[in-house]
């Protein structure tokens, strides 16, 4: 594990999952499409995709692109989040550990989609955001995607300020081998445009 904290750890003390969990379980009671993150991802996949869900928490997306016929791993250092997955969905692969590291959770390589949504890139500790997106790199196909939804600024994070920008977040992609496809505003598909305060980025990788 990484000896830094990430910033999700600093803001809940790693025992937010079930109250994360109630949080959707009432956006869906109250009519709200919670699934907005897996129907996304899966227009751009083919059929029995192989994801990873980096930073996966409660397994919300996981569990749902498992039902639409996707192979799923999801990996989270925070054990409370990691209860509640595991307690939906007991069948699918949970695993506990630190994106920092994940080269040491020994998986095997050539997924179709590396994930990391809700904000999980503006989460990470400081200073450790470039080796996580070289890793998540690193466990693509050629030609898999990195599709990551990030807040830019206080409105779209549940951080007093931004601690990520986009031009430092593509640096680190192609550093990492990994080009822009497209960029959105939401997971329902809206244009991003200069200056918004929520990205939705499908990056592929590039090199071999
Ligand atoms: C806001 S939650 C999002 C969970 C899930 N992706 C979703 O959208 O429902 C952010 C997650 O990122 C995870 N996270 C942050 N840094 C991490 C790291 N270095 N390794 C693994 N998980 C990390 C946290 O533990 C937390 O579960």
């Amino acid at each position: 594990m990484s000896s830094q904290r990430d910033r999700w750890a600093e803001l809940t003390g790693g025992q937010a999952g079930e109250d994360y969990a109630r949080r959707f379980e009432r956006l869906a009671e109250s009519g709200q499409d919670i699934h907005g993150e897996a129907s996304f991802c899966d227009a751009l996949l083919v059929p029995a995709a192989r994801i990873l869900d980096a930073g996966c928490g409660t397994g919300r997306i996981a569990i749902r692109l498992a039902e639409l016929g996707h192979h799923c791993t999801g990996v989270d250092v925070d054990r409370s989040m990691l209860a509640v997955a595991r307690r939906h969905a007991p069948a699918q692969e949970w695993l506990h550990g630190d994106l920092t590291h994940l080269d040491s959770l020994g998986l095997e390589t050539g997924f179709d989609l590396a994930l990391a949504a809700g904000n999980v890139i503006p989460l990470l500790a400081p200073g450790t955001e470039p080796e996580v997106v070289r890793q998540l790199a690193t466990v693509l196909r050629p030609g898999g995607l990195l599709i990551t939804g990030m807040g830019l600024d206080a409105e779209h994070l549940p951080l007093p300020e931004p601690t990520v920008t986009l031009t430092e977040f593509d640096h680190w992609c192609t550093e990492a081998g990994l080009t822009l496809r497209e960029r959105f505003a939401t997971w329902a598909g809206d244009p991003y445009r200069p200056g918004g305060g929520y990205a939705v980025s499908v990056h592929f990788r590039s090199t071999a």
